[in-house]
């Protein structure tokens, strides 16, 4: 018999966000974030990357509401959710939406993991490379940004490229973020 995969197998987040309605157990990992740094207002303007299945664009939605505006990406599809516009596009291809200036660019986005260290680093790292010339491009000064990466090289890279970007760099392991995992997140605040 073929085994039923599903988001909510395992901890207490998957119990949580069945309960609770959301899309993922990795929207509390958003939650703790917001919780902590109150980094989302209503009135702002979010551009999300990776968004799918769409627990973060949960989350977001409930505190932008009908204030500001939600512009979500992902390679993959995604089920409506009110107030965000979505758009199934790679990270590349950005530059087709013709986007305005945001205020917030988050990203829970990671490369497939292969288990090899140095070829996980180099994916990981041109990621970030392409998700830091979106923040060049597309973050109003004084914006916010905060993305995924693992402990170790790309972590380098990210502390390295962001020292001169915004005023202040913060390295984030939300609770949520499970212990045995070399994730966690970055937050940029207050772009220069
Ligand atoms: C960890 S999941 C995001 C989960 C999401 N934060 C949530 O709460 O539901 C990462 C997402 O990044 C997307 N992704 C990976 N590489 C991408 C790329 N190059 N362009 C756009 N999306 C990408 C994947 O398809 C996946 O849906």
């Amino acid at each position: 018999m073929t085994k039923k995969t599903s988001y909510f197998q395992g901890d207490k987040y998957n119990s949580l966000a069945k309960k609770d309605g959301y899309r993922s157990r990795a929207a509390y990992k958003l939650i703790q974030i917001q919780k902590e740094f109150n980094l989302i207002q209503p009135g702002d303007n979010v551009l999300e990357l990776g968004s799918a299945p769409g627990g973060w664009s949960q989350v977001i939605s409930k505190i932008i509401n009908d204030s500001g505006s939600i512009t979500a990406i992902d390679v993959l599809p995604m089920k409506k959710i009110k107030y965000v516009n979505f758009h199934q596009i790679d990270l590349v291809n950005i530059e087709k939406l013709n986007l305005k200036k945001m205020s917030i660019v988050l990203s829970d986005i990671a490369p497939n993991i292969t288990g090899v260290g140095f070829i996980d680093t180099a994916n990981m790292n041109s990621l970030l490379e392409i998700e830091i010339s979106i923040v060049d491009k597309f973050l109003q000064i004084g914006g916010k940004y905060l993305c995924k990466c693992f402990e170790g090289d790309s972590l380098d890279f990210l502390a390295e490229n962001l020292k001169d970007r915004f005023k202040f760099v913060k390295r984030l392991k939300p609770e949520a973020s499970r212990s045995i995992s070399r994730e966690l997140y970055v937050l940029g605040i207050e772009k220069i």
